[in-house]
């Protein structure tokens, strides 16, 4: 019994507060028991700011972009989205409007149309949930043990969206370099619900001169993405990545086709910034693995798996933001492809896109549930 007490006793400690770090700024610290994994959180977006893995030479690195300073994550007018649980619906909707029941073509003025502020595309398109999305609001903390911490958030709706929502999110890591992430959301009414976690991946954390992702090799399982027009948003087609720079199904540098990118992200922009459909959704086994990044300088390797349909893959394409002192900042920034972000949500905009039949509307009696396990590995060169 008192053993048992000085354990809690013990584990209790290992949770650690920055005191000098004020909500919604405050940062949780998780590690798994073997020492395997490390993150840190701030309450504000339920934000992931550190995270921490073994390389091939055994020596922890911080694999994701972000600032030593937290308060930039709702000020930096960048908006870089660094790390966030993002709501109450990811990625872009058209002209920020969309009916319930969905409609292809909503009357601006019709019954049952909503408009959410654009902030996207010269104001064609709402991106990430609005001007203060899930990302920029304070999220509570509900519970925390020395391996996990669960947020909440109430979303009341001041976006335009209709009904309340609330968010909870468990961030947990296990031993032998395994990170989970769990969202539940409820509605008080009929509403859409489409999130992410928007993690900016590095796995060299800028060492060994590597200042970008072109050479971490990718795995989608995947072959459509979605069709965009010139707004980024679904003309309701898909593209079969069969001989295009898209196709990810075999492993391939991130960087080996990018002079074919031409126009892939955007009109001349070279990258990537598509939604990948996956070709399977996750098994009872937990043995499919959606994406697949790793790198040969670090060795580290994460594999991704998850609940969701898709996958967003942004290239970052310039980020002017002062890096964090363990990646060599602040004198250096975030430059060119600094990071790619690998982003499990649903079909996006599938709310205007009814010719799709996905059902992306929740409301009592109908919750959200969003999961992804990543899972760390190194290997050796
Ligand atoms: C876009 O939404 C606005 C209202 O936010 C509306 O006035 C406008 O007509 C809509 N545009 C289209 C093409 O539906
Ligand atoms: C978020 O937290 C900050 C700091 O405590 C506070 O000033 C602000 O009012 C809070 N915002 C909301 C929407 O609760
Ligand atoms: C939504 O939340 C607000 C703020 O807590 C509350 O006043 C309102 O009653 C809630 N609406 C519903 C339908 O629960
Ligand atoms: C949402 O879930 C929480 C926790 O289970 C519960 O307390 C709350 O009443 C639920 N809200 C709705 C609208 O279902
Ligand atoms: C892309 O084009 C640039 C400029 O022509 C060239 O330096 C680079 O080697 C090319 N990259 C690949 C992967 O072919």
């Amino acid at each position: 019994m008192l053993y048992t007490a000085f354990v809690i006793l013990g584990l209790l400690a290992c949770v650690k507060f920055t005191a000098a770090e004020q909500y919604p700024f405050d940062v949780t610290e998780i590690s798994a028991p073997d020492g395997s994994i490390t993150a840190k959180f701030v309450s504000l977006g339920a934000t992931m700011t550190e995270l921490w893995v073994k390389d091939k030479y055994g020596k922890p690195r911080d694999v994701i972009l972000g600032s030593d300073d937290n308060t930039l994550l709702l000020t930096d007018g960048a908006h870089p989205v660094f790390n966030a649980i993002v709501g109450r619906y990811a990625n872009r909707i058209k002209n920020g409007t969309f009916s319930i029941p969905i409609t292809k073509y909503p009357q601006p003025d019709g019954p049952n149309v909503y408009h959410i502020p654009t902030n996207d595309h010269n104001g064609q398109v709402t991106l990430h949930g609005g001007i203060y999305g899930w990302d920029r609001r304070n999220w509570t903390i509900m519970a925390q043990s020395p391996s996990s911490i669960t947020y909440e958030h109430l979303d009341v709706a001041d976006e335009g969206f209709p009904g309340n929502v609330t968010a909870y999110v468990t961030h947990s890591v296990f031993n032998d370099g395994i990170l989970k992430t769990v969202v539940h959301a409820n509605a008080t009414e009929k509403t859409p619900i489409m999130l992410t976690q928007h993690i900016y991946w590095n796995l060299d954390a800028f060492q060994d001169g590597a200042d970008d992702i072109l050479d971490h090799h990718l795995v989608v399982d995947a072959s459509r993405v979605i069709a965009l027009d010139g707004n980024a948003v679904p003309t309701g087609e898909f593209v079969d990545v069969t001989g295009t720079p898209l196709d990810f199904r075999q492993e391939r540098k991130i960087g080996a086709r990018w002079n074919n990118t031409d126009g892939l992200c955007e009109v001349g922009c070279q990258g990537y910034d598509n939604t990948w459909v996956y070709d399977k959704l996750e098994d009872t086994e937990g043995t499919w693995i959606g994406t697949s990044l790793r790198s040969d300088l670090s060795g580290i390797k994460v594999d991704i798996s998850t609940n969701q349909p898709a996958v967003q893959v942004y290239t970052a394409r310039y980020l002017d933001i002062p890096r964090k002192s363990v990646h060599g900042g602040p004198s250096k920034v975030y430059g060119r492809w600094p990071g790619v972000a690998i982003e499990q949500q649903g079909y996006i905009d599938a709310i205007n896109t009814p010719e799709w039949n996905v059902d992306q509307i929740y409301y009592p009696g109908r919750n959200f549930e969003w999961s992804s396990t990543y899972h760390f590995s190194v290997v050796p060169s």
